[in-house]
């Protein structure tokens, strides 16, 4: 059999890396259809750059504190980067730095993000307290395409947990978290098989996905 040709992942990251440690672990499968070239942090101290350097996969940070030039030039620097990796699909995991527009339109179609909430409600930050002071029943996370507005974009994938007696912002967190490891790198997967699609009201379809596909990453709800 010939060599396969793995979809190329740059990760953006700015702390511990939980999401980036599930991707590498997903890319070790022998036939997982991706695999990292490069992991970029800006901040220089970011856990997660030591997970990539452990994993052998060229690991850069870039501090953004004082960058010259500001947001666009730093934002500059950072797709330099991503060129020179040969990435086809940027991946924002934790990366807590908005983006410009700039970056946004250069990298357009080929940049997904994770957010810990589910997606129209709760954008930005602090979203579990916010959740729980709403009195929702269920929380998640979601996988989306990104575009300017923060947050937005097309939706590709969801998981659902539900908010339990007692929850804080840090047990819900964690059990939010436990989804995001699991749908991040199925999303990718779905994406390097060229199954993802958008359609022009920004409405997700992926092709031919099994139905254990999404019973697997969202255990509250029976597909069918
Ligand atoms: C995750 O909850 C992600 O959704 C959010 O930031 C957190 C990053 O966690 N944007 P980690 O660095 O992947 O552990």
């Amino acid at each position: 059999m010939g060599k396969v040709t793995k979809l190329k992942l740059a990760v953006l990251i700015s702390g511990g890396g939980s999401n980036l440690q599930a991707i590498i672990d997903a890319c070790n499968a022998p036939d997982y259809p991706a695999e990292i070239v490069l992991v970029f942090s800006n901040q220089l101290d970011a856990g997660g750059l030591e997970r990539g350097r452990r994993a052998g996969i060229r690991s850069e940070a870039i501090s953004h504190k004082g960058y010259p030039g500001g947001r666009e030039a730093y934002d500059n620097a950072v797709s330099t980067l991503i060129e020179e990796s040969g990435a086809d699909l940027v991946v924002l995991a934790g990366y807590l730095r908005l983006v410009s527009e700039s970056f946004v339109t250069r990298w357009k179609d080929k940049l997904i993000n994770i957010h810990p909430s589910l997606l129209p409600s709760f954008k930005g930050l602090g979203v579990h307290q916010a959740a729980l002071d709403a009195g929702v029943k269920f929380a998640g996370c979601t996988v989306h395409y990104v575009v300017p507005e923060v947050d937005s974009g097309p939706i590709i994938a969801q998981a659902v947990v539900p908010v339990l007696p007692g929850d804080d912002a840090g047990k819900l967190a964690q059990r939010i978290l436990k989804q995001e490891h699991r749908i991040y790198p199925q999303v990718i997967r779905w994406i390097a098989e060229g199954r993802v699609s958008v359609d022009a009201k920004g409405i997700v379809t992926v092709a031919d996905a099994p139905k254990a596909d999404f019973a697997e990453i969202n255990p509250a709800l029976e597909p069918g």
